[in-house]
């Protein structure tokens, strides 16, 4: 029940299995073409959908040096880990970055986006980057308003880390102006690490063709010129791709209204147990994200608790990080997660939480009203 690498359906455990082939083969063509397709379906975009072997770090890199030049200056949100992380990618390639903050635990304010937008007469701005689902704090920040601000400025493009949205909740590549997204196979996509994927729009293109930040690897001219032809420019993770091509034909049987609520009702059964084992938490009310729900027990090592779940049950929760270490356990609902998983997870905290002679609700509290909740 962590927020990534998530849990493998046998279907694409059985698909990565099988023996690699060729990657220039034909077969292998007809899974890009394939996956291509699906991806685009997953983003709901009729754009480009690039898969570059390595993790999203390599995806959120690649939409940063594809897009933008030396100096260029940006907006960048954080608000959490992986805020800080792209404010860090950003300064690696020297760009004059601007940081929009806000605490952990609460949402970027769009409304700090749009007034240095429109401060930026002279149009200096060239991107503005955000993480979309702030796994860190399972803060949900509202990446389409913000969208909504850099469309009126005009000149800036939107490069968006949605590596633990997608999949887990709508997020509508062209229906809301997005120019750059960035994804990871180990997340909503039920697939091992491996493979992460950048989706980039017309407006992103156009950037890139003017882009002069160092590149070799991560330049998306060549992935763009063999995608074409169904290929790569280099030698792919073959397996992990047969393992995407699995997981996202069963996300297209699931259907994407499916995948959404489903994702939905298990952070919202999460919350109920949790609040009715009084324990607090981390992520305001109403910016929480579908897949992941951050806890700040108080009184009580979360680590502690952490170490015992996994002793007792055998369940992986994730851990606060940075300041938050000790702080904050976090439960991952995010991709092959099932109702009895959500109710698994919730009874076995609470029963360690009894056993360890910390629980100060009346036992089975959590459990039931989570379950009142399915
Ligand atoms: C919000 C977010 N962004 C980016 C990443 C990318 O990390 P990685 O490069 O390890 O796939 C993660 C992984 O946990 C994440 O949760």
């Amino acid at each position: 029940m962590i927020p990534g690498p998530t849990p493998v359906p046998e279907k694409v455990l059985t698909a990565l299995g099988k023996h690699p082939i060729g990657h220039r083969s034909k077969e292998f063509q007809s899974i890009v073409r394939h996956t291509s397709q699906q991806l685009k379906w997953l983003h709901q975009t009729t754009g480009d959908v690039l898969t570059i072997t390595g993790s999203g770090t390599a995806a959120m890199e690649a939409g940063i040096i594809n897009t933008l030049s030396r100096g260029d200056k940006v907006l960048c949100g954080d608000n959490g880990k992986f805020g800080e992380r792209w404010v860090k990618v950003a300064k690696a390639f020297e760009l004059e970055v601007e940081v929009i903050k806000a605490k952990w635990g609460h949402p970027l304010d769009p409304e700090d986006f749009q007034k240095a937008l429109l401060d930026d007469k002279n149009k200096l701005i060239k991107a503005v980057i955000v993480t979309h689902s702030e796994t860190s704090t399972g803060v949900i920040n509202d990446l389409e308003t913000i969208s909504k601000h850099v469309r009126a400025h005009g000149a800036a493009i939107t490069i968006a880390d949605c590596v633990t949205s997608l999949g887990a909740c709508n997020v509508p590549m062209d229906e809301w102006g997005l120019d750059v997204v960035a994804s990871g196979s180990q997340k909503g996509y039920m697939v091992p690490p491996g493979l992460s994927f950048i989706a980039m729009s017309d407006r992103a293109w156009e950037a890139q063709q003017k882009s002069d930040l160092p590149k070799f690897y991560l330049d998306l001219n060549p992935y763009r010129k063999t995608a074409s032809k169904d290929s790569n420019p280099f030698t792919p993770a073959v397996n992990i791709y047969f393992a995407l091509e699995a997981a996202l034909d069963m996300m297209q049987e699931e259907g994407l209204h499916s995948i959404f609520t489903r994702h939905a009702r298990h952070c919202a059964a999460t919350q109920a147990g949790m609040t009715a084992m009084g324990l607090p938490l981390f992520a305001e009310e109403n910016h929480r994200s579908p897949a992941i729900t951050a806890v700040a027990p108080q009184n009580i090592d979360a680590e502690e608790l952490r170490k015992a779940v996994k002793e007792k049950f055998d369940i992986l929760l994730a851990g606060g990080q940075d300041h938050l270490k000790g702080k904050v356990f976090r439960i991952g609902h995010l991709g092959f997660v099932s109702d009895r998983d959500v109710l698994t997870a919730i009874a076995s905290i609470e029963a360690t939480l009894h056993s360890l002679n910390l629980l100060n609700t009346q036992m089975g509290a959590g459990i039931a009203a989570a379950a009142k909740y399915f």
